[in-house]
């Protein structure tokens, strides 16, 4: 390895490092806008229903990602709201794969207020959700080899 590729696997190390390659790598799973009926009682998006769309969204897709439908959620992460989300704004959820084990998926997963005028995108909330492959008699079972494979391609 060359001084240059040293120094870049070094930097990589950094958690800083591995935050942005890891948000470079989220791609957008779902879109929605915040309808007066989803507020709580403050006049914000009630968490609930953030919750609920995440779930969804990381949900549909975990199960494309891993060729089945055939998953359950297993733990759901720290859920942090950071700002609120008011009626009529655009929600965006992304995700980006953390971790393929044998049999389950971990996804980190983030929800952005998006701004029709300027484009820009603004962080509302961020998780990481686990599924697992199940049986038809709810057994864990192994994710595909081909899933594996592909993944392994991404990653790479
Ligand atoms: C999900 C479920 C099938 C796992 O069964 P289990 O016997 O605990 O599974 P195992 O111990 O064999 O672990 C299976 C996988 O789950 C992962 N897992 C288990 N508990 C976990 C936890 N607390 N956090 C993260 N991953 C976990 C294991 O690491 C393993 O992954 P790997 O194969 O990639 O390494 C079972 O707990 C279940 O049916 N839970 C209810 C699911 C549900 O109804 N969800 C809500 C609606 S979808």
């Amino acid at each position: 390895m060359s001084s240059r590729e040293t120094a870049v696997a070094d930097l990589s190390d950094l958690p800083v490092l591995k935050e942005v390659v890891q948000r470079s790598a989220m791609v957008p799973i779902a879109k929605k806008i915040v309808m007066t009926r989803d507020l709580g009682v403050h006049g914000n998006l009630f968490g609930g229903t953030l919750m609920a769309w995440i779930d969804e969204a990381a949900a549909a897709f975990a199960t494309e990602y891993c060729f089945t439908p055939n998953m359950v959620t297993v733990r759901v992460g720290e859920f942090l709201f950071r700002k609120p989300l008011k009626a009529g704004n655009h929600v965006r959820i992304y995700a980006a794969v953390a971790r393929l084990g044998t049999t389950s998926i971990t996804l980190n997963v983030e929800a952005r207020r998006y701004s029709l005028y300027s484009g820009e995108e603004t962080l509302v909330c961020t998780t990481s959700i686990t599924f697992v492959r199940i049986d038809d008699d709810g057994t864990p079972t192994p994710i595909g080899e081909t899933v594996r494979h592909r993944h392994a391609l991404n990653a790479a």
